[in-house]
């Protein structure tokens, strides 16, 4: 019998009538505010995590170096939960920067960790700055929350650790593939070094495996920002069609898919952040964890590169200049998620169609070319 429903019958109740009895998780009725260290919360889905976080009650500290964000995202994000989170902006690969703010945040109930290098193709020119800076970090947080007892870990990863996947949809089972770029092999290795620690130290995991996160909150004041030209879909089509860009270049059409192009399971920024709360709600009740506990974010359903582009064309009434060019090499033909654990486990679900994520890019496109 699942907690909290003692089914207890009860003689004053007519017959087939039960009593329910919440005493013995009254706690999971109350809410309690939790304080979290979000690392890497002034980037993309960072910054729409605090607002979530926020907007749900919860206490946020962010930790950002600002390598690939600005700290004008506290504003805001002010503007639009009505407080300004309190951002230090120092580097996590500074193991003494990092016991020392542990040292000064008593308190913590959680690390929703975030902060990574992230371009599939600068890490492979620079494997070196990728493994530094995503596994260093990790492991002088890993640290610091075990000398600290901050014992709620939610981490970023990526549905990259099953390259092409023998069968579709992907569950969490599928076996992982070898890394296709240092950046992939950075997820690969944080995943195992945290199974690894996370019995001995005593901290409680979610390691979060997002398919492709796109869009931008409703608001259109926050966003995603990429640095010079983007290597992502999304904001190279909205890129293209605010005049940035001349053309969009489709990574081949003669991939074995219904319209040539590949596909992927496209999800809205909002509906990931939302994920991140309710992990670290569960992990803050979750008595016991035997290992981390793995969840895949998507929709459960693919798009075609070109199916992408129509929805863009139909939500913003324009033609986008694009053409069919060779595949990009180190491109998947087609991948797509299983999300049925994350709906039974964290009770979970992706809401947004993608037209709604086309549309939430693209009035984020044109705040920027409005400031
Ligand atoms: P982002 O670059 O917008 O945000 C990352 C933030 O971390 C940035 O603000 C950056 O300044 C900060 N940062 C990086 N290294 C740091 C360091 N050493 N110390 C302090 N701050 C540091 O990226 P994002 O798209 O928001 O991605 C967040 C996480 O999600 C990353 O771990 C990324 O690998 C993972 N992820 C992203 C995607 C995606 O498509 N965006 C897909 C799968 C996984
Ligand atoms: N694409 C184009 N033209 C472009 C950019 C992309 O046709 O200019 C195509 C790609 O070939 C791919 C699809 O659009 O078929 C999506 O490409 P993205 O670069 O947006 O996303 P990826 O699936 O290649 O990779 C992204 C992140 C990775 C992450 C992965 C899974 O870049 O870091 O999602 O989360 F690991």
């Amino acid at each position: 019998m699942s907690r909290g429903f003692t089914g207890e019958k009860s003689p004053d109740w007519p017959t087939g009538v039960y009593k329910v009895s919440f005493s013995s998780v009254n706690l999971d009725f109350k809410f309690r505010r939790l304080k979290i260290l979000v690392s890497g919360g002034t980037g993309y889905i960072g910054s729409h995590t605090v607002v979530e976080l926020q907007q749900k009650g919860h206490e946020v500290v962010i930790v950002d170096n600002l390598c690939n964000s600005s700290a004008g995202v506290i504003r805001q994000i002010g503007k639009i939960t009505g407080t300004e989170p309190l951002l230090e902006v120092f580097d996590l690969t500074d193991r003494h920067r990092v016991e020392d703010f542990f040292g000064r945040h008593a308190g913590l109930d959680g690390v929703i960790h975030f902060a990574a290098f992230k371009a599939v193709g600068e890490s492979v020119q620079k494997p070196l700055d990728y493994y530094r800076n995503n596994l260093v970090s990790l492991m002088n947080i890993l640290e610091a929350m075990h000398q600290q007892r901050v014992l709620h870990l939610v981490f970023s990863s990526s549905c990259t650790v099953y390259g092409q996947p023998e069968s579709l949809p992907v569950t969490e089972e599928a076996p992982l593939q070898k890394a296709l770029s240092p950046y992939g092999n950075t997820k690969r290795i944080s995943e195992e070094m945290i199974a690894d620690y996370a019995p001995l130290s005593g901290i409680k995991a979610v390691l979060l495996r997002y398919f492709n996160p796109i869009g931008a909150h409703p608001s259109a004041l926050i966003g995603e920002l990429p640095l010079g030209e983007p290597n992502n879909l999304l904001p190279y089509i909205t890129q293209t069609a605010i005049g940035k860009r001349a053309a969009l270049s489709v990574f081949g059409a003669d991939y074995n898919t219904p319209d040539g192009t590949a596909i992927r399971d496209y999800i809205h920024v909002c509906d990931l952040a939302n994920a991140h709360v309710l992990a670290m709600e569960r992990l803050s009740k979750l008595q016991q964890q035997q290992k981390p506990e793995v969840f895949n974010l998507g929709t459960g359903h693919g798009n075609s590169v070109l199916e992408v582009i129509q929805s863009f064309e139909r939500v913003s009434g324009l033609k986008l200049n694009y053409r069919i060019t060779d595949r990009r090499p180190g491109d998947i033909e087609q991948v797509w998620a299983d999300v049925s654990l994350a709906e039974s486990v964290l009770g979970w679900k992706a809401v947004s169609s993608l037209d709604e994520m086309t549309r939430s890019a693209w009035n984020w496109e044109k705040y920027l070319a409005s400031q």
